[in-house]
């Protein structure tokens, strides 16, 4: 289960690594501040040995982690990445320089009970459900901290991934992929003109009601739904549409097949954020849990910005 999206998070991350890539959901001066404070309280306080990002992603807090080490006088712990993505965490390892990274689900990791010092994670363990987060309880050794940003149920992030989940989900049941591919393998396959041909011409008025229901999608959601990838489909759609003779069939099918599979990739990772926010009774009982197996929870509370809510704070010391 905690396995389900594993290649959604991967193309995602390829593709977000290749790129000049911001995500506003972590790129937060709230939260780098916030992690930029513990990590120096806890380097100066604590000395960790071994500390852990867990679903690190692109790294980006692991890197505000090396950057606090390095204004930290004495020895540096020894510092893992870890996600299931491998494009993940060759970013992550490109960018904060751990001492490895590991390509591994949360909800096993590969890590001796009562080993780690420091587990850290930001909008990433829950997704591996809550039992990921209780593994760390066992992973850490005595006075070791676990520090987690969880995903907030009605935040503003929550209510977009809503959003787009919704708007992504009525391009897939409008069959527009489908249904495109025919009109362009029946336009291809005439000599003649396409409006002239009756297959041609049963296979646009099949399109056409799919085509309006993406306009209205685009009505409804707004131009920059999904990070603007419906526009974007929908405008080359109409340019291939009207330019037919220009391209290849071949390179319209491919790309009709690439877009399919990066709007499903999106709306599969829309659903995993949705399945991995918590509202205010799970978190309460997972900090509950945690108690049970054996931390002092320290922080159970949300992160509040002027935006509104940003993020659960999860954080406790283990006994
Ligand atoms: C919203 S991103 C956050 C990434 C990073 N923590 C940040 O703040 O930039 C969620 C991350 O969790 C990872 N992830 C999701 N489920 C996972 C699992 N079961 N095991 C390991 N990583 C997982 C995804 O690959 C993705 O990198």
């Amino acid at each position: 289960m905690s396995l389900a999206y594993a290649d959604a998070w991967d193309a995602y991350w390829q593709n977000a690594c290749s790129a000049d890539f911001t995500d506003k959901e972590v790129d937060q001066p709230l939260l780098s501040r916030l992690w930029r404070s513990l990590f120096l309280e806890e380097f100066r306080q604590h000395c960790p040995a071994i500390m852990l990002e867990v679903a690190c992603g692109k790294g980006a807090v692991s890197e505000i982690a090396r950057h606090c080490m390095e204004e930290i006088p004495g020895p540096s712990p020894t510092h893992l990445c870890l996600d299931y993505s491998l494009a993940a965490v060759k970013t992550s390892c490109q960018r904060a320089n751990p001492d490895a990274g590991l390509v591994a689900d949360a909800a096993r990791l590969p890590l001796q009970p009562g080993s780690v010092d420091l587990i850290f994670s930001q909008f990433g363990i829950e997704y591996a459900g809550k039992e990921a987060i209780l593994e760390c309880a066992r992973l850490l050794r005595k006075n070791g901290l676990f520090s987690a940003l969880i995903h907030y149920r009605e935040s503003a992030i929550s209510m977009e991934s809503q959003n787009n989940h919704a708007a992504l989900s009525q391009v897939e049941a409008s069959l527009i992929f489908a249904r495109a591919r025919v009109l362009f393998k029946a336009g291809f396959a005439t000599s003649g003109s396409p409006e002239a041909d009756p297959a041609f011409r049963q296979a646009d008025q099949s399109l056409a009601p799919a085509v309006s229901q993406v306009t209205a999608v685009l009505q409804r959601f707004g131009p920059g739904v999904a990070g603007g990838i419906v526009l974007q489909f929908y405008r080359d759609l109409g340019q291939m549409f009207n330019n037919m003779q220009a391209y290849e069939l071949t390179a319209i099918l491919d790309w009709l097949d690439r877009m399919e599979q990066e709007l499903l990739s999106y709306r599969q990772r829309m659903a995993s954020m949705l399945g991995a926010a918590m509202d205010a009774g799970q978190i309460t009982q997972t900090a509950q849990q945690l108690e049970t197996c054996g931390l002092k929870v320290e922080k159970c509370s949300p992160i509040e910005s002027e935006q509104g809510i940003l993020a659960w704070h999860l954080q406790g010391r283990a006994r």
